[in-house]
């Protein structure tokens, strides 16, 4: 411990440094704008695997975004920990919303992070929090201290569904052998606090499309004799929940495995305040499905939430119109046992259930993913529960986590492995948001605490065969 902490001092501000200019690259996936930066970004990821020690590294070609890959193989006796993550980030939009510009960086204190975070699309989300990976496995090379072997794997379209990285496993089962996959790309609950994400929602994500005329008509010739598709599209959205916020899809809970009282009291004990909370949204008051609490509602329950709404005229001044056409995306996240493709299916055939005959609905699957939940009896959690003990000097709380790696089950099928989210973000750190910041002092921890995972789950494996 005392060797990490010594190299980590040492060298932070190189660290920091070398972040800083992975997060000048603005690699958004969900703009073909960028696939040069994307390309640019893959090939800096390489670069740093190579100059920390990794033997072999590679940046492999998809049909879509490139994937670097990287071995750094000791001794095939020895355990191997496939480590995943991501450099695509999401779009900065809304930009005029930003304090500072999203891929110039800069370092500010916060009152959450008095040492300091660093400012930029993907600071924490996921370079920030991928690129602790591979200081720490600098870090191992330097001061000799690798136990085992690792293999890198870091895509470029987490963001957008991780079509390729499907691909790419799927094509590459033995390559990616491993007896434990590691990653960081979740939240802890604080910088006192640490926890490891025992759990990931699903997720179906869907657009639907209402017609009412077939071109957009005056609202006084045609008003109230025609389905205006904004009020029909509104008053179909509102009637998906119910007036205690229960999803109201035929069959959408069937398959909701809920939590036993046991285990809701359990999850009652980590720390929580529910004023900050509201203070730190400035929010009078929380809202959701009724008889669940805060914390149950953005995790353990699935959701349905319109992700963006659009339609009509919304210029200067006002334009007497009625639309041809309203659009909306919706999000519905989804917990063990929801199937995402099942869900799809039961939105649909809902959604054009509750239409009036008046409007015309179309609806356009977008990617989904399948819920995950990892149990903590496993030599992988043992592992990272006592790096965070010695390194934070308290032990981690298992949580399950509202957000989404659609990736992760995928893992579990066709590599047969388990995967351990070791996350040191924090749910201010205003992932996907504006002005996106990432912890100097998380950064730091995560490169001194990924070190005493390796080292422990090699004991506990080497124990245990
Ligand atoms: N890293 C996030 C997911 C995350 C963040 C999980 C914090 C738990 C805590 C990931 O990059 C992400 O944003 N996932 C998407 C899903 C994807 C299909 C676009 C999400 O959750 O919206
Ligand atoms: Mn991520
Ligand atoms: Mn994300």
């Amino acid at each position: 411990m005392t060797n990490i902490k010594s190299y980590v001092k040492e060298n932070k501000g190189r660290f920091i440094k070398e972040l800083i200019e992975l997060l000048k690259i603005p690699s958004i996936s969900a703009d073909p704008k960028y696939k040069n930066a994307i390309n640019k970004t893959a090939e800096a990821v390489k670069l740093a695997l190579e100059k920390s020690g990794c033997k072999l590294v590679e940046v492999c070609e998809t049909p879509g975004n490139p994937i670097v890959y990287g071995e750094h193989v000791i001794d095939v006796n020895l355990p191997t920990i496939l480590v995943y993550g991501h450099y695509d980030v999401q779009p900065a939009d809304p930009i005029d919303l930003w304090d500072s510009p999203p891929f110039e960086p800069v370092i500010k204190k916060t009152k959450i992070h008095p040492e300091g975070a660093i400012f930029a699309r993907g600071a924490c989300d996921d370079k920030g929090q991928m690129y602790m990976h591979i200081k720490a496995f600098e870090l191992m090379i330097e001061n000799n201290t690798l136990p085992c072997n690792v293999k890198f794997m870091i895509e470029g379209e987490e963001e957008v569904g991780s079509t390729s990285l499907e691909w790419f496993v799927k094509r590459n089962q033995d390559k990616l052998s491993n007896d434990v996959i590691l990653i960081s790309d979740t939240g802890m609950i604080s910088n006192e606090q640490p926890s490891i994400t025992t759990g990931l929602r699903g997720l179906s994500y869907v657009q639907v499309e209402v017609t009412g005329p077939n071109r957009d008509v005056h609202s006084g010739l045609y008003g109230g004799a025609v389905a205006n598709p904004i009020n029909v599209l509104s008053k179909m959205i509102a009637s998906l929940q119910d007036e205690n916020n229960h999803i109201t899809i035929p069959g959408f809970y069937d398959r909701v495995i809920e939590a036993s009282d046991e285990e809701r009291a359990e999850m009652s004990k980590a720390p929580f305040s529910l004023n900050a909370y509201k203070n730190a949204l400035d929010m009078d008051e929380v809202y959701g499905e009724k008889g669940y609490t805060t914390n149950e509602r953005n995790s353990i329950r699935p959701t349905l939430d319109v992700n963006g709404i659009w339609g009509g005229y919304i210029g200067e001044g006002a334009k007497t119109v009625i639309a041809s056409k309203a659009f909306a995306k919706i999000s519905m996240r989804l917990v063990p046992d929801q199937d995402p493709d099942e869900i799809t299916e039961m939105f649909t055939k809902h959604f054009k259930k509750i239409a009036p005959k008046a409007v015309k609905v179309m609806v356009t699957p977008h990617h989904g993913g399948h819920p995950y939940v990892t149990p903590i009896d496993n030599i992988g959690y043992k592992a990272a529960n006592k790096a965070y003990t010695e390194s934070f000097g308290v032990q981690a709380i298992p949580q399950r986590s509202g957000g989404s790696i659609p990736i992760v089950a995928l893992f579990e099928q066709e590599l047969k492995s388990k995967t351990i989210l070791m996350g040191f973000g924090l749910d201010s750190d205003a992932i996907h948001s504006p002005n996106e910041h990432f912890g100097i002092f998380n950064f730091l921890k995560g490169i001194e605490t990924i070190p005493l995972f390796y080292r422990n789950f090699t004991e506990l494996f080497n124990e245990k065969n």
